[in-house]
């Protein structure tokens, strides 16, 4: 996912540039280029393949470009490979027009090949780069930048956001945003456009979150926005409540550990305004009776991390509601022709809400008559603010793109709302609703009890990070569980791993276990262990090095079969997943360490892709 930043003001451009594509580093990327314009020099950009250290030794920290007017943007390749010419700002032909793109022109390659034959020329393969010179060829057409863009807008097909400067232009700054995301900052001594608030929260709190098919002409004094039709809107101030100290590492090595220590606060965060007297609130959720009572079906539809929390909550939720729940991938839930209709609840889960495809299976789900409630982090995102109620998770803000803060909050989050649903329902007796909602009010200390104690698990990651293969394996809440933990290996470490249901390893994949294959098998799950240790049993015979992760009460009994044992404290079941992932993650985290890996910004990733 790119990364974009704009600034038109009475200060040097490039600097701020710099340092917004710097505090968005995090979400991954490929290259990075900024544009200024100034009086003399016209449009001036420098762009370059690599880390952002490129851009700055490039630009002499921004010292080389002279100009209030200015945007900056750090790549993700989609089209064209990583290198100096692929990378944005891209420019048209005569040079007058500087765009930056986050998102996919799908039209992109028609549209090219009519400029070539209106004898244009093209220097890269994006389809960023078409955008520019469809701009340049209709602000000829008409000779006003604003009706040029609304042209251009009305032409392409995709997912895009903008941010263009022209040399015609020495006081504004023109922004456009369909599918990914634009925020708009008023600032003191000019005003802003950033992909998200974390570039300018270091020069303003205040901010509008653009919506799809608008228009937005910044000058350093105002900001304006249109309609795809070019009729003013009026927008909605957002005061951002975080504070910058939030987005940087606060003395850890690494923001993935911070997020990691900071999940006891996030989950109080997340739990504690919800839980009066003993009893679930949620927020404005307008989740009637009448409507609970009616439900039919409830879909629950995530990508990665997210959708493995849904294979949590499927597991708790069935057993709290009695009602079907399915989990899919929202990547395969609109093609695979839904059962959705006014009685069923579509439960979209997303750390940013921005995923293209959770946007899209959403929009699906929509037009099929469902109810949307999305539970998302990122305040004000797009699915937050589409879908038909939203409930947040106050984890602050996640910058490591390996999710670990986030995903504990949407596990307690999903708790609430099965626990509230099965309230409606009747279906949950007092006592277990009890005991639930006491397990959920104590976890933030249970939680600190497991982190205090990484040392055991910092020696089980020097012990096995060689391993070129690792397996999870579990079964039901267990199994669930483990995939987060597979992933979070896969995502920071590069080691091949998969999730298995332990019942499930005989019928093939048991195959590939060989004399110390690693095995972490998960027995958390009280009502399972017993089956779980037979799966132990069944593959230390054929020669794994099996890691258990337990709870205290059954660590002595594990301890018989394991080789190794990590013990978590107890829950309730519904809870114990929101425990026992927590080594995963730092199992994750310690290997990856061990092996040098960017843990941050692994390879290939970003921290939310709006991209199909
Ligand atoms: C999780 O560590 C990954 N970064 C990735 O799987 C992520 O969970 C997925 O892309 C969904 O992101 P979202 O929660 O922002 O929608």
């Amino acid at each position: 996912m790119c990364g974009i930043v704009g600034f038109v003001g009475r200060e040097e451009a490039a600097p701020i540039l710099l340092d917004g594509l710097e505090r968005m580093e995090y979400r991954g990327y490929d290259s990075a280029g900024i544009a200024v314009r100034s009086e003399k020099e016209g449009l001036q950009v420098k762009k370059a393949k690599g880390r952002l250290r490129v851009l700055r030794e490039l630009t002499r920290d921004g010292a080389e470009l002279s100009g209030t007017l200015g945007i900056g943007h750090t790549r993700w390749a989609t089209h064209g490979e990583p290198n100096d010419v692929n990378a944005h700002p891209h420019i048209s032909e005569n040079g007058r027009i500087a765009l930056v793109h986050n998102g996919i022109i799908e039209n992109y390659m028609e549209i090219k090949e009519h400029l070539i034959k209106q004898g244009v020329t093209f220097t890269s393969d994006t389809d960023s780069e078409v955008v520019a010179q469809l701009l340049e060829f209709h602000y000829h057409e008409c000779g006003n930048m604003l009706e040029a863009v609304g042209r251009v807008l009305r032409r392409i097909e995709g997912s895009y956001a903008f941010g263009i400067i022209c040399a015609d232009y020495p006081n504004a700054l023109i922004a456009a945003r369909k599918d990914s995301p634009l925020i708009l900052g008023y600032g003191e001594n000019g005003n802003f456009l950033a992909s998200d608030v974390t570039a300018v929260i270091k020069y303003t709190r205040d901010v509008v979150y653009m919506d799809d098919g608008e228009i937005a002409v910044l000058t350093e004094d105002s900001i304006d926005v249109f309609d795809d039709e070019l009729i003013p809107v009026d927008k909605e101030h957002h005061t951002v409540d975080w504070d910058v100290s939030a987005a940087e590492k606060g003395g850890y090595p690494h923001f993935m550990l911070k997020e990691i220590m900071e999940q006891p606060e996030a989950v109080r965060k997340t739990v504690s305004p919800r839980i009066k007297d003993g009893r679930v609130v949620l927020d404005d959720v307008a989740l009637t009776a009448d409507y609970v009572k009616e439900l039919s079906r409830i879909y629950i539809i995530a990508c990665g991390s997210s959708y493995h929390v849904g294979m949590v909550s499927k597991y708790n939720w069935e057993r709290l509601l009695r009602r079907p729940v399915e989990v899919c991938l929202a990547s395969e839930f609109r093609y695979s022709a839904p059962l959705v209709d006014e009685h069923t609840l579509v439960v979209v889960i997303s750390q940013s809400g921005e995923t293209l495809d959770t946007m899209a299976a959403m929009r699906e789900a929509k037009r099929l008559g469902g109810r949307t409630l999305a539970v998302v982090n990122v305040v004000g995102s797009s699915i937050a603010r589409e879908s038909d109620d939203v409930l947040y998770t106050w984890a602050g803000p996640e910058i490591a793109v390996a999710t670990t803060k986030a995903y504990s909050t949407q596990l307690v989050l999903m708790d609430l709302v099965g626990l509230y649903l099965a309230d409606v329902l009747g279906t949950v007796e007092p006592a277990e609703y009890s005991a639930i909602v006491d397990e959920l009010a104590a976890l933030p200390e249970k939680l600190e009890n497991v982190l205090a104690h990484v040392e055991d698990i910092q020696y089980f990651a020097s012990r096995y990070f060689n391993h070129d293969s690792i397996f999870f394996i579990g079964r039901n809440l267990d199994y669930a569980m483990g995939m987060e933990g597979s992933l979070k290996l896969k995502e920071i470490s590069y080691i091949h791993s998969e999730a298995y249901a332990s019942g499930e390893l005989k019928h093939g994949t048991i195959s590939l276990i060989e004399q110390g294959t690693l095995v972490v098998a998960l027995g958390t799950y009280r009502a399972l262990l017993d089956k779980s240790m037979s799966n132990v049993v069944e593959v230390k015979a054929r020669g794994a090095e099996v890691l258990a992760v337990t709870t205290e009460e059954f660590r002595e009994k594990m301890e018989k079969t394991a080789d190794a044992v990590i013990a978590v404290p107890e829950s309730h079941p519904v809870v114990q997943p929101s425990l026992g992932v927590v080594p995963l993650q730092l199992f994750a985290y310690y290997v990856a360490l061990q092996r040098g890996c960017d843990i941050d910004k692994p390879r290939n990733l970003a921290k939310s892709v709006t991209v199909e």
